[in-house]
């Protein structure tokens, strides 16, 4: 395990994620990451999982609740409504990679019971997890970028992203010196948030399918 130390004001993976490394061992550094603090309150880093040879990652925003207790990203709610979203769209769940701009959950403690309640990563915390996403993409090499939100296309696109401008279009962009192909989308929470559920369910499976299709 290596013992890279990041200054305290640092902000950045970079030092803790080690050369010429496979997913395995990207995987296993990375949960001794101490980039940025957002792990002194998190459970543990959960990093990327899924078929490493995939046509398709999805790029969320950072584990939530079940994903902190459990180490796997996209367990939660916002999971299963993504996989039934990716099925009906016809890309199959179990061939994806899925993985998160952060990598550790970041939450406030509130109400009587002090539950967890999540808090958006900052542009500061996104950057400074920036070099394992940029790995992950660099070994994984996909056809195809599905970007969940906001906070996961500011991570790979750029701070002026804005979901409700490309959501459910093919945009091509060089990113850590690759040529990607994306398809943004809302964020599943987003859905399970929204006033009606049906119509925003209808926009995500839509947007999928035009992710499906490119692949095609
Ligand atoms: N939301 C995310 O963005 N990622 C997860 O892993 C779970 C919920």
């Amino acid at each position: 395990m290596a013992t890279t130390k990041a200054p305290e004001d640092a902000y950045t993976a970079a030092p803790f994620v080690p050369e010429h490394a496979d997913l395995a061992a990207l995987r296993e550094a990375a949960a001794g990451c101490r980039g940025c603090p957002l792990h002194r309150d998190a459970t543990q880093t959960v990093f990327g999982a899924g078929n490493t040879g995939a046509r398709v990652m999805l790029v969320g925003e950072q584990p939530g609740d079940q994903e902190d207790r459990r180490g796997r990203p996209f367990v939660g709610p916002a999971g299963k409504l993504l996989d039934r979203a990716l099925s009906e769209a016809g890309i199959d769940p179990g061939e994806t990679y899925v993985t998160n701009a952060v990598k550790h959950f970041k939450f406030t403690r509130s109400g009587p019971g002090k539950r967890r309640i999540h808090k958006a990563p900052s542009l500061r915390e996104t950057a400074a997890c920036g070099p394992w996403l940029a790995a992950e993409l660099r070994l994984v090499e996909p056809e195809l970028i599905v970007v969940l939100g906001a906070t996961a296309g500011k991570a790979l696109l750029g701070s002026s992203f804005r979901v409700s401008e490309v959501r459910g279009t093919v945009l091509e962009e060089e990113i850590h010196g690759r040529r990607e192909r994306l398809v943004p989308t809302v964020h599943p929470s987003s859905v399970l948030r929204s006033d009606d559920r049906e119509a925003a369910y209808r926009g995500l499976v839509s947007d999928l399918k035009v992710a499906a299709r490119s692949l095609a």
